[in-house]
């Protein structure tokens, strides 16, 4: 038995975040076209024993027994994302009626069980015509997000109060397109960071395009992590800092760029770009997992730093530690830096894989631990407004395919049956009015 939660202040929105590519399955369903992720996965030795999101938790048609398993838990809100190929097959183009279809009808069971949707438009399955165009190193790319936006808010928007624009730009860039772990799979290294700039006009450019249409609340999601310095110069750190938070936060906040950084894209910066990209945002998404110790790269390597592994606390089935007092860190330390600056903050991600059983103490400790975290920031006077749960589902966990489990709901992934966890059972009880 543990302590009860602490009271969170009235509004404090909790939900469940899932990502479409992880989740929905139905590759070919209804018009969609293909996506880097439907490349990638179907490329040799990119997934973990060649994982595939063809079939995943087959969410596209099970969606009214997920939306129930929301509504049983008593969230309030549901973060999930479009699959811009069902929406564009090709990426441009007037839109696919029967791919919108899909997320008209998942907007409605949610209202219908009184909760809010809360749509990322882009968590990483970029139609993969726009890859062979460049993806985001082309800044077309940017243009043809925002037509895309357009079409889905056109359709959502007397329903869909809440968007997010963009799921975790950094993660994208660095593993997508610098360290190729990700689809669409380049190895640029340092050389992808026009990937950012062109994700953050994309990110202003849909923002306009939101707030045209009349949206209430418009955010972008950052992974942002509190980087520790390891070694005597704390440059590395500090370079590892500009590049993971402050590269994604300081333009749509601030309306500039890290200076070295700012340097580095040059003239793909162009006239008015950061007024675009500084689009007032209603609110902040910050996705945190963890802590990063960076120290000097031992030898010359591509890379201005290097992250090592932090020792000495408990480690996820992923092997990532669990720090819950790295969230207070990162939400008290963006509140001084960004100072008035700071829109308020939803926490969008935060969860851990575990074994695959159903008895996930772990997971009831990792939850109840950062929820107290969360509101230990709250206490310090950050303004934090939700928390979403990274997972609803077990799903396709990208490069590591179906073998790391972060869903409050088990799956089995040959009969698609869900089976609620304890931590499922556990979150209900904490979320049951008092
Ligand atoms: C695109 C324009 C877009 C502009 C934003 C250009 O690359 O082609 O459509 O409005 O970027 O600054
Ligand atoms: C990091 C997490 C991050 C994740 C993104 C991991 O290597 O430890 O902080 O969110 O990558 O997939
Ligand atoms: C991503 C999720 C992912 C989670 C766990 C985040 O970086 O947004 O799609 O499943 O981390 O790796």
């Amino acid at each position: 038995m543990v302590d009860p939660l602490p009271r969170f202040p009235d509004g404090f929105l909790f939900g469940c975040s899932t990502a479409s590519y992880q989740i929905e399955g139905a590759v070919h369903a209804d018009g969609r076209g293909p996506s880097i992720w439907d490349t990638f996965s179907h490329t040799d030795g990119r997934t973990r024993d060649g994982d595939t999101g063809d079939v995943a938790c087959d969410h596209y048609h099970r969606y009214p027994e997920d939306v129930a398993l929301l509504a049983d838990l008593g969230v309030g809100a549901y973060r999930f994302s479009i699959a811009w190929p069902r929406v564009q097959p090709t990426g441009s183009g007037g839109p696919n009626r029967a791919g919108l279809d899909f997320y008209d009808r998942l907007v409605d069971a949610l209202l219908e069980r009184g909760i809010t949707p809360v749509p990322t438009l882009f968590h990483w399955d970029l139609p993969q015509t726009l890859e062979d165009k460049g993806g985001w190193l082309n800044r077309d790319t940017a243009s043809y997000f925002a037509d895309y936006t357009s079409h889905v808010v056109t359709r959502l928007g007397d329903r869909v109060r809440r968007w997010i624009t963009l799921n975790e730009p950094i993660v994208h860039m660095a593993q997508g397109y610098a360290y190729g772990t990700h689809a669409p799979g380049r190895t640029l290294m340092l050389d992808a960071l026009p990937v950012a700039h062109h994700q953050l006009l994309g990110h202003g450019l849909a923002a306009r395009a939101l707030r045209a249409a009349g949206a209430a609340e418009v955010m972008i999601t950052n992974n942002c992590t509190p980087v520790r310095p390891d070694g005597d110069d704390p440059t590395p750190a500090a370079i590892y800092d500009a590049f993971h938070n402050r590269l994604f936060n300081d333009p749509v906040l601030l309306g500039t760029y890290p200076s070295f950084l700012g340097d580095a894209l040059g003239d793909l910066v162009r006239d008015g770009d950061l007024d675009i990209i500084r689009t007032p945002l209603d609110a902040l998404g910050i996705n945190y997992y963890n802590p990063t110790k960076v120290g000097a790269p031992a030898d010359e390597g591509p890379l201005p730093f290097e992250t090592r592994p932090i020792e000495g606390y408990p480690t996820t089935a992923f092997g990532w530690p669990v720090v819950p007092a790295g969230l207070t860190e990162l939400l008290t330390g963006l509140k001084e830096t960004y100072g008035s600056a700071l829109p308020p903050i939803y926490i969008t991600e935060n969860g851990c894989s575990t074994e695959p059983g159903v008895d996930d103490q772990f997971r009831v400790d990792y939850l109840d631990a950062h929820l107290r975290a969360v509101h230990d920031a709250i206490t310090a006077g950050v303004d934090v407004r939700g928390y979403f749960v990274w997972s609803l589902l077990d799903n396709f966990e990208w490069a590591e395919g179906f073998s790391q489990r972060f869903g409050l709901v088990h799956v089995d992934f040959k009969t698609l049956a869900r089976t609620p966890r304890d931590s499922y059972r556990w979150l209900q009880s904490a979320l049951r009015p008092r």
